[in-house]
């Protein structure tokens, strides 16, 4: 039995730290709260232990923590970081490597520059092997993890027949839960996103792949359009979706009108916290056009980097094989079920 500290509690923290609690193989010691707020009771209420900084123990007097984080660390094998973006690396300098305990961090880190926090970006559709046994590794962020999904099988199934990618980003504003967070009205774009960059640390520095990203007004997951050139003729969109057939976390949908839809069916089917885990290829939406195949699939912002941690995680702390992974994971996901019903559900109408 392995002992994981959940260094924040935010839309990340709170989904990591409640499958972690299903994981026979796992102690959760328990969770890192920064602010004296409601979420501390509602962690308790839980059965979680609630861990602050040292520093700001005397503020959370009226609450019924369990002690510092700092002591929590020390009782830890690993640390999932789940900090707002820039903080892991601080974790990491001041808490984590003084301490020698291996982190997992989250997408809004960096794997370059100077507050890099490690130089592996995981996406364990690609590169899962890498991780066994290391001490520090970023997950992707939900649009990098969910483009691998997609761009992966692609290039294991066609290889030298794909000349480019190019991908368009429709960002969510802000996640179901952040209720404080205003949705304003407007389209933002967004000036050098580092998307397709983090992709390239897995898919290959040199891979002929163009993003580009907007942010628009809603909760309702990422919406990716992609546009893929061929050497020749593009195949057939009925062959593009066959490679899609048992990818794991890829649901192929014909009758969803938009990403809410997708949410409402979760919500209804009683998924966890209304996630799929996965992304959804919109195949009504898929078109050949000579040399080009056009399409867009919805990505789950919260939902998908979820399993991502576990399979990082197994890897990290034992060392298990990718196959051996993935079956515990899928045990506690159950990631092939939820595809299966949302396949039924948004089935091709005949
Ligand atoms: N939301 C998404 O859809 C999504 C998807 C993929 C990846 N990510 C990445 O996941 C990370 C977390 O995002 P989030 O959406 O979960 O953020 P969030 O909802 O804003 O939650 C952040 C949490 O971190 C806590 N925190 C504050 N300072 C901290 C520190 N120094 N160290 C550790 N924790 C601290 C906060 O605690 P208090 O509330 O107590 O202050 C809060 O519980 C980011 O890197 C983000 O880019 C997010």
């Amino acid at each position: 039995m392995k002992k994981v500290f959940v260094n924040g509690y935010g839309s990340i923290g709170s989904r990591i730290v409640s499958f972690l609690k299903d994981d026979p193989e796992i102690t959760v010691v328990g969770i890192g709260k920064y602010s004296p707020d409601s979420k501390v009771d509602d962690a308790i209420s839980k059965g979680l232990n609630v861990y602050v900084p040292e520093s700001k123990l005397d503020s959370f007097s009226n609450y019924k923590i369990s002690g510092s984080i700092e002591s929590a660390l020390d009782q830890s094998d690993l640390v999932i970081d789940a900090a707002p973006g820039g903080h892991g690396y601080k974790n990491k300098k001041n808490l984590y490597e003084p301490k020698k305990i291996p982190a997992i961090y989250q997408g809004g880190e960096s794997t370059t520059g100077a507050a890099a926090v490690s130089e592996l970006l995981f996406n364990s559709r690609v590169n899962y092997n890498q991780a066994l046994g290391k001490y520090h590794v970023m997950q992707g962020s939900c649009n990098v993890t969910g483009m691998g999904r997609v761009l992966e099988p692609l290039r294991n199934k066609f290889g030298d027949q794909l000349v480019r990618f190019d991908v368009t980003l429709v960002r969510r504003w802000a996640d179901i839960e952040q209720t404080e967070k205003k949705v304003s009205d407007t389209i933002e774009m967004t000036e050098k996103p580092h998307h397709g960059d983090d992709v390239k640390l897995y898919f290959g520095k040199d891979a002929p792949l163009y993003v580009r990203a907007i942010k628009v007004p809603t909760r309702q997951m990422h919406l990716h359009i992609m546009d893929i050139r061929f050497k020749d003729t593009a195949p057939k969109p009925s062959e593009i979706h066959d490679v899609f057939t048992n990818e794991f976390g890829v649901a192929t949908l014909w009758t969803a009108k938009g990403t809410k839809d997708v949410r409402d069916y979760a919500q209804n089917m009683g998924f966890n916290f209304t996630d799929t885990n996965m992304i959804h290829i919109h195949a009504n939406m898929t078109t050949a056009i000579g040399d080009t195949i056009q399409m867009m699939y919805s990505d789950d912002q919260t939902g998908i980097v979820i399993p991502e941690n576990h399979m990082l995680m197994q890897a990290m702390l034992f060392e298990k094989s990718y196959k051996d992974a993935f079956t515990h994971t899928e045990s506690i996901f159950h990631m092939a079920e939820k595809k299966q019903k949302l396949q039924e559900y948004f089935a091709k109408n005949n």
